[in-house]
């Protein structure tokens, strides 16, 4: 798996911080639980799976086996497995698509969590939810807290949010872990979008003035891991990789890191161009930076910072491919 080229990651940046297996295994030695994993075949659901802590039995559903809206269908499920924890990584996550389809995003992002959060409340089973950088409008100019003004710009934002105020409606006890520019080796995402661009084009324009910060899918699921080991934790939290760029400046770096990996090998411009030069059905916020204070405090992990989590991801992404 990961494991050789997250310890080469390491030894080429000696003052970085990364978990372990090691590391996970005694922080999961305590959590002996039972936790269904939704939305299993996505990103963060993938990575869920790969960072299991020890103790923990993991019992997965993707989609074609539980769609999260189906009130009957989730009911039945959690009677039947009896997890202690479900994990929330399904979503409707097509942000421009869910410009002409709002029924379809509502449907899996404020729907089904309220299903979901009902059904939990009814069981008696803790939820961990995960939410979006894009309920925030991006007109901040310091990092969102969690407790900061929500106003979506677009329909996956509102539905987002719908969502979290249904979780919070019908199960306060829940955790909401906000989130913001998710990528994996795994699924469709910027980084591998980039990485395909880069490898047809000898030149391409990536927005400069929308700023956010970078999540590789493998630390989230380390977040969530740790808030799982947690269950007197609740409420909204944030989590990203740490530190801040733009599109344009996560591209160059995509391309800068890719070619030292043997990943791309030809020369590829890049130029920095205004969003409003590349228009897209869904706006965008300038500037969603997650203030992640109370969750490096709480769940008692530091992120890593964003650059460094790419190097990881590519050195995994090319080991996936090179096997
Ligand atoms: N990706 C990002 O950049 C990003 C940014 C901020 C927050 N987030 C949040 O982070 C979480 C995980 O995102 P991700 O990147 O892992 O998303 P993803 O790769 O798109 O995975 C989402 C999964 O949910 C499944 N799904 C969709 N609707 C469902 C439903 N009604 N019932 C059951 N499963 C359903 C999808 O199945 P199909 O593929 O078959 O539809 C997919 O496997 C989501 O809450 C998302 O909103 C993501």
């Amino acid at each position: 798996m990961a494991g050789k080229a997250i310890v080469a990651v390491k030894a080429f940046y000696p003052g970085g911080r990364r978990r372990t297996a090691s590391d996970r295994g005694n922080r999961g030695a305590g959590l002996k639980q039972k936790v269904l994993v939704l939305g299993a075949g996505g990103q963060l659901g993938r990575e869920l799976q790969r960072t299991l802590p020890a103790g923990v039995e993991c019992v997965p559903r993707m989609r074609a086996e539980l769609d999260i809206s189906d009130a009957v269908a989730v009911a039945d499920c959690l009677r039947a497995v009896s997890p202690q924890l479900v994990i929330n990584a399904a979503a409707y996550t097509a942000v421009d698509k869910a410009e002409s389809e709002p029924a379809e995003a509502h449907r899996g992002n404020a729907e089904g969590p309220g299903v979901l959060a009902a059904a939990c409340s009814e069981q008696g089973i803790r939820l961990i939810h995960i939410s979006t950088d894009f309920v925030f409008d991006g007109a901040a100019s310091q990092p969102y807290a969690p407790d900061a003004a929500t106003a979506p710009l677009g329909e996956y934002g509102r539905s987002k949010r719908e969502g979290e105020v249904a979780v919070q409606r019908l199960l306060p006890e829940a955790l909401i872990l906000r989130t913001g520019w998710v990528y994996s080796s795994f699924g469709g995402n910027f980084v591998k979008t980039m990485l395909r661009l880069m490898g047809e084009r000898g030149e391409l324009g990536v927005v400069t003035d929308q700023v956010g910060t970078p999540t590789w899918a493998h630390g989230l699921a380390e977040a969530v891991w740790a808030a799982a080991e947690r269950p007197q934790l609740a409420g909204f939290y944030h989590w990203s990789d740490a530190g801040v760029c733009s599109w344009y400046d996560f591209a160059v770096a995509i391309y800068e890191e890719a070619t030292a990996l043997g990943l791309l090998s030809k020369p590829v411009k890049i130029r920095p161009i205004a969003a409003a030069e590349y228009p897209t059905p869904a706006q965008r916020p300038a500037y969603s930076v997650l203030d992640k204070t109370s969750s490096w405090r709480d769940f008692a992990m530091e992120g890593v910072h964003w650059r460094q989590q790419l190097r990881e991801m590519l050195a995994d992404y090319k080991e996936q491919a090179d096997a």
